[in-house]
């Protein structure tokens, strides 16, 4: 199957943003014991692999899963679910969120609200991706890569139908 793909975000744009956040990510942590990243699968795992690595302060990686009832690409019902949960209590821990990309917002709000509830000292959220024309719920992004377009995208981690995921640039795909 082919899929007609335009670049919307460059790798070397993406690098540089990264690097952006990491430093961002540095500041406000500096002197904290440790950091939890939460990566959310699977979107979220190249952009997780490089944020990690750009980051200075002490961190720790995590992942939770959840899927959207009725495996649509998206999740405009606001059905979610989680179907793999983090491996270590995060009572009393400073916790990062990292999404690829918030769409309706439905995903990220219910992981906040999840979360939350589990008493982490701090959370925050960092996502690559907005897509803010498309927002339904409104959820606090602590850190944004990129504000883009109602466009499907892929690469980079995101995918469609599981194709592009590991594309270097971040492209829309005409469907
Ligand atoms: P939301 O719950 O509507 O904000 O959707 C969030 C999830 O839908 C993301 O974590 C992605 O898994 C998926 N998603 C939304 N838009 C895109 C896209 O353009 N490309 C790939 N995945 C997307
Ligand atoms: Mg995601």
């Amino acid at each position: 199957m082919t899929d007609t793909l335009d670049t919307l975000v460059s790798r070397a744009d993406i690098e540089s943003r990264v690097a952006d956040l990491a430093r961002l990510v540095d500041t406000d942590y500096r002197g904290v014991d440790e950091l939890v990243l939460i990566g959310v699968l699977k979107g979220s795992f190249i952009f997780l692999a490089d944020l990690a690595r750009a980051l200075t302060i002490p961190r720790r990686i995590e992942f939770i899963s959840i899927s959207s009832y009725g495996d649509r690409e998206s999740t405009e019902s606001g059905a979610v679910r989680l179907i793999l949960d983090v491996r270590h209590d995060i009572e009393g821990k400073h916790v990062l969120v990292v999404e690829d990309i918030v769409d309706t917002g439905h995903t990220l709000d219910y992981l906040m609200r999840l979360l939350r509830a589990r008493r982490p000292a701090s959370l925050k959220a960092c996502t690559l991706l907005r897509k803010p024309d498309r927002a339904e719920v409104d959820v606090p992004i602590d850190y944004l890569g990129f504000d883009i377009p109602d466009v499907w995208v892929v690469g980079y981690g995101l995918d469609f139908a599981e194709r592009h995921r590991t594309l270097p640039d971040i492209c829309a795909v005409r469907r």
